[in-house]
Order: C-alpha cells, then sequence, then structure tokens
C-alpha cells in the first residue's frame, strides 16, 4: 500500500521531518510559487506551511485528495479557513510555539526605536560617530500600550513591567482581573493612544484591525510615541505611519511584518528612525523547532484518523 504523501511548502525545522517519522512520502515545493503550488497540492494528503504560501479557495479546489493543512506558527490569516471545512480539510496551527520568540522580537525593536540602535550601527560603520546624534530615551516609568493582551501581548507585558514601565493593554475580549493580574491597566483605545511611549501590537488581522493604526489613531498620539508592529502587517497604515513621521507626529516605529510580504519597498524604509525587519518574529532554532514537531504531531494523528488535540 502507498503512504500518505505529505508536502512541505516552506522551509521548516528539520525535526518536522523526523517527527513525521517514517510513514508518510514527504514531497517538497515551493508555496510562495502558485505555478509550482497548485500541481504539487493535486495528490497530496497534507500540506505544511509557513506564512508565505496562501492556501486559498483556489488552492484548495486543487487539492483533491487533501485532508489536513498544517500552519507551522500562529496566524491562519493565509489559510481560508472556511472553504477548508467546507471541502472537510482539517486546519491544525501551532498556536504557542513561536510565542515567546515574537515576544522578544517585539521588545528587540521596542529597544532598537528607543536607543536608536540601528541608525547608529550604521553610521559608525559608514566612518561616522555620532554620539549627540543618537541620543536616546529609557524605559523606566514610560508608559507602553499593548494593543491585544493575548498570548504574546501578555509576554510582552510580563517582560516589560520588568523594565520598569507602566503597562495599559486595550483589548476588548480581555478581562480587568486578567490585566490585573499582570500588573496592567485595560483601557479604551483612545486612552491608550494619548497616554503611550509606547505602542506595540499584538493582534490577528482581522478586517476589525486592519488599518487600526491608521490616520484618524495616530492623530492622537503623543509625538513622542514610538509604535512597534510584531503582529501582523496592514494593521498599521504603513503610508500614514510614514507621514506622521516625516511630520513629527510619531518619535519612531519598528516594524516587522508589512502588508504586503514578501516586500523591499515601504514608505516606512525612507526614515532613519524606523527599525525594520523581514517578518523574524517566529525565526529562531527554538521556535521553529517546536512549531515543526506540533504540527507533524497533528498530521500524523490526523492522518491516523486519531483526534487532534488543541494545542
Ligand atoms: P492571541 O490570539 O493569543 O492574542 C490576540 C489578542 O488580540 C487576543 O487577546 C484578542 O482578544 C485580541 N483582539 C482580537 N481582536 C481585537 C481587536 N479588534 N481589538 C483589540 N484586541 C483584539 O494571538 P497571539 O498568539 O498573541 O498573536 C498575536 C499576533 O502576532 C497574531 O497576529 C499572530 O499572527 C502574530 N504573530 C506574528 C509573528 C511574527 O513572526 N512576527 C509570530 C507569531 C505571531
Ligand atoms: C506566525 O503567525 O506564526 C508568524 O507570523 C511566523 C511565521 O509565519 O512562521
Amino acid at each position: 500500500m502507498s503512504k500518505p504523501v505529505v508536502l512541505i511548502a516552506e522551509e521548516l525545522s528539520p525535526a518536522t521531518i523526523e517527527a513525521l517519522g517514517p510513514d508518510f512520502e514527504v514531497r517538497r515545493a515551493d508555496g510562495a510559487d502558485r505555478d509550482e503550488l497548485l500541481p504539487a497540492l493535486a495528490d497530496v494528503d497534507a500540506v505544511l506551511i509557513r506564512s508565505a504560501t496562501r492556501m486559498d479557495a483556489e488552492a484548495i479546489a486543487a487539492a483533491k485528495r487533501l485532508k489536513v493543512i498544517a500552519r507551522a506558527g500562529v496566524g491562519l490569516d493565509n489559510v481560508d479557513v472556511e472553504s477548508a471545512t467546507q471541502a472537510g480539510i482539517m486546519v491544525v496551527n501551532a498556536p504557542t510555539s513561536n510565542i515567546t520568540s515574537a515576544a522578544e522580537l517585539a521588545i528587540g525593536l521596542l529597544l532598537a526605536t528607543a536607543r536608536n540602535i540601528a541608525p547608529a550601527n550604521q553610521a559608525l560603520k559608514a566612518g561616522a560617530w555620532k554620539r549627540s546624534q543618537y541620543s536616546g530615551v529609557e524605559l523606566l516609568d514610560k508608559t507602553v500600550g499593548v494593543l491585544g493582551l493575548g498570548r504574546i501581548g501578555t509576554l510582552v507585558a510580563e517582560r516589560l513591567k520588568g523594565f520598569g514601565m507602566k503597562i495599559l493593554a486595550y483589548d476588548p475580549y480581555s478581562s480587568a482581573a486578567k490585566a490585573g493580574q499582570l500588573g496592567a491597566q485595560l483601557v479604551g483605545l483612545d486612552e491608550l493612544l494619548a497616554q503611550s511611549d509606547f505602542i506595540t501590537i499584538h493582534l490577528p488581522r482581522t478586517p476589525e484591525t486592519v488599518g487600526l493604526i491608521g490616520e484618524e489613531a495616530l492623530a492622537k498620539v503623543k509625538p513622542s510615541v514610538r509604535i512597534i508592529n510584531a503582529a501582523r502587517g496592514g494593521i498599521v497604515d504603513e503610508a500614514a505611519l510614514a507621514r506622521a513621521i516625516a511630520e513629527g507626529r510619531v518619535a519612531g516605529a519598528g516594524i516587522d511584518v508589512f502588508a504586503t510580504e514578501p516586500t523591499t519597498e515601504s514608505p516606512l524604509f525612507e526614515h532613519e528612525s524606523v527599525v525594520v525587519t523581514p517578518h523574524l518574529g517566529a525565526s529562531t532554532e527554538e521556535a521553529q523547532e517546536k512549531a515543526g514537531i506540533a504540527v507533524a504531531r497533528s498530521v500524523r494523528l490526523a492522518l491516523g484518523g486519531e483526534l487532534v488535540p488543541d494545542a
């Protein structure tokens, strides 16, 4: 009898293959290349992806034998879960695999914006010793606004508490009790925007959150604010943020995710006070290993006809 086929559509940790074991035929394709992905999906039982593969209605229709879509990470916004469900395809992810890595990157971006680490590094390596130009601000006693007090927002809040920051949080689906346990105060969006010295975004990309940090929100912030987005592209309106920085209405930003990815262009790239990374939130050895093992286990269980527990 032939083995079930698992298509690996993106770069995943070698631990993924080990965790799958010998019972599957493993194939590979570049999930970001539609011309390669669609035919490759035709006769596979499971597909393993990260964020570059769009498993939309077209891809799902092309995958006649598909039983499982496994996302080695958190966000499912590149998977059309409704079409998959209609087609009887199970969608699994690894919701806790990379949360520490994403939280740590957000804090890295926040510190980088506070202390001008990226432009100072660039200037010094280019031969300029600019001590006075790159003076920054401390975190101690500053206010940070956490947008989205879920898994990652919580880890970020806990860690920033250690820096002596006052924590405000906006999350209509969270509770004052949970925020209180973290030493954070749950507030409305307008209050968070008006009070924060730093704003860090940890929201899913949904119709409600796309463009949330746009012209209107940016009109309410302090000019000294620094904005961090290591959640999803599109939640921050890049053009509006670039304008606010150019006009001195925002002091800086740390951005890991973009409305279109991959990209090498954004109006934000023109500003020295913006530090950017190419969607590196989950890019650590530890997170990739955890994500790969978690989804490989889920695929084994699902294709074996067993119940897949919530991660
Ligand atoms: P989560 O589901 O645990 O938390 C999200 C929180 O946002 C929840 O508490 C929810 O109540 C809140 N929320 C939802 N809609 C909201 C709204 N309209 N206004 C205010 N709050 C709202 O998710 P998480 O694991 O913490 O992940 C957060 C984000 O980080 C996701 O977008 C995820 O895809 C992204 N992420 C990015 C990377 C990266 O590589 N940069 C890595 C991991 C996760
Ligand atoms: C996620 O949602 O898990 C991250 O964006 C990381 C990834 O795409 O691997």
